[in-house]
């Protein structure tokens, strides 16, 4: 009796794959796994199972933008809800060849794959919807740039956001200003903190910084989002408000602005 003949659309998927790996995201590609050993379990299905809820099941007519897209997860699952245009950057070509490859393949040709730095974004010249911005922030050594930038050239209304947190929970009501003498507050488990990582953590050495919950809720407003929900530990779904402190003049003021020159206005940052 002959040996049974595998499937060979699934052969030809499994080469690919292998290819193209080592896999972060663990696709379901028609049957095959992209990273069946991922050390998070099925990532980041198990996450996204726990924040899908609070983000609209219909996206038809939606625009959105995922920094740091990977192997395309968040951009196929914003395709799947019916979104008009999905764009997915990512600074890393492997990552990008994973993502067109997986979109394909699932059907979603249409989603737009670019190779982009997140410090970049004002490159492509378009406010999106819903931008996502997924277990990104952290890996970043200028997080709080990287989220005036996204505020500045491509948010327009939803910010979706993800990050490591280490530290404390806890969330201190902090005071507007305080006497120079006065150094309690900075030791209060709920202070703003931003733990910086000058080697490796989790054997890996693009982490550069763990917020503690207070310091992502505070960076976040302060770079001009209002915290609108919070559905899972490290998710937050924000609108990209006109910043509070002010905008450009204020920025000015704590010198890290810097007008364009002969503009009147600008976009250049100093200092950063
Ligand atoms: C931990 S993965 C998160 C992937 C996906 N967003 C998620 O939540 O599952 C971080 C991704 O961000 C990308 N990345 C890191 N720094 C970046 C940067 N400066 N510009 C663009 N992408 C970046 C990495 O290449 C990687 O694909």
């Amino acid at each position: 009796m002959n040996a049974p003949i595998g499937n060979p659309r699934r052969g030809r998927i499994e080469a690919r794959v292998r290819e193209l790996g080592p896999w972060f995201h663990n696709l379901d590609l028609h049957g095959v796994r992209t990273a069946p050993d991922h050390f998070l379990g099925d990532y980041p299905r198990v996450k996204w199972d726990r924040f899908a809820h609070a983000i609209a099941a219909d996206l038809t007519g939606k625009t959105v933008l995922d920094i740091g897209c990977n192997a395309g997860f968040y951009s196929i699952a914003m395709a799947q809800r019916g979104a008009a245009r999905v764009v997915g950057i990512d600074h890393d070509a492997g990552y990008l060849a994973q993502a067109s490859f997986a979109a394909a393949l699932l059907g979603f040709p249409g989603i737009e794959f670019i190779q982009l730095s997140t410090y970049d974004v004002g490159a492509l010249q378009e406010r999106f919807d819903i931008v996502l911005f997924l277990g990104v922030l952290y890996h970043l050594r200028h997080p709080l740039l990287a989220l005036d930038l996204i505020h500045q050239h491509v948010a327009c209304d939803l910010l979706v956001i993800q990050s490591m947190q280490r530290g404390s929970d806890q969330v201190a009501a902090v005071e507007a200003d305080y006497d120079f003498n006065e150094t309690a507050h900075f030791d209060a488990p709920g202070y703003p903190k931003l733990h910086f990582i000058e080697r490796d953590y989790a054997h890996d050495c693009t982490n550069w910084w763990a917020p503690n919950r207070a310091c992502m809720e505070a960076m976040l407003r302060a770079a001009g989002f209002r915290i609108e929900a919070h559905p899972e530990d490290e998710v937050y779904l924000c609108r990209a408000i006109p910043r509070e402190s002010g905008g450009p003049e204020a920025d000015l003021l704590r010198g890290y602005w810097v007008p364009a020159p002969g503009s009147g206005a600008g976009t250049s940052f100093a200092g950063t």
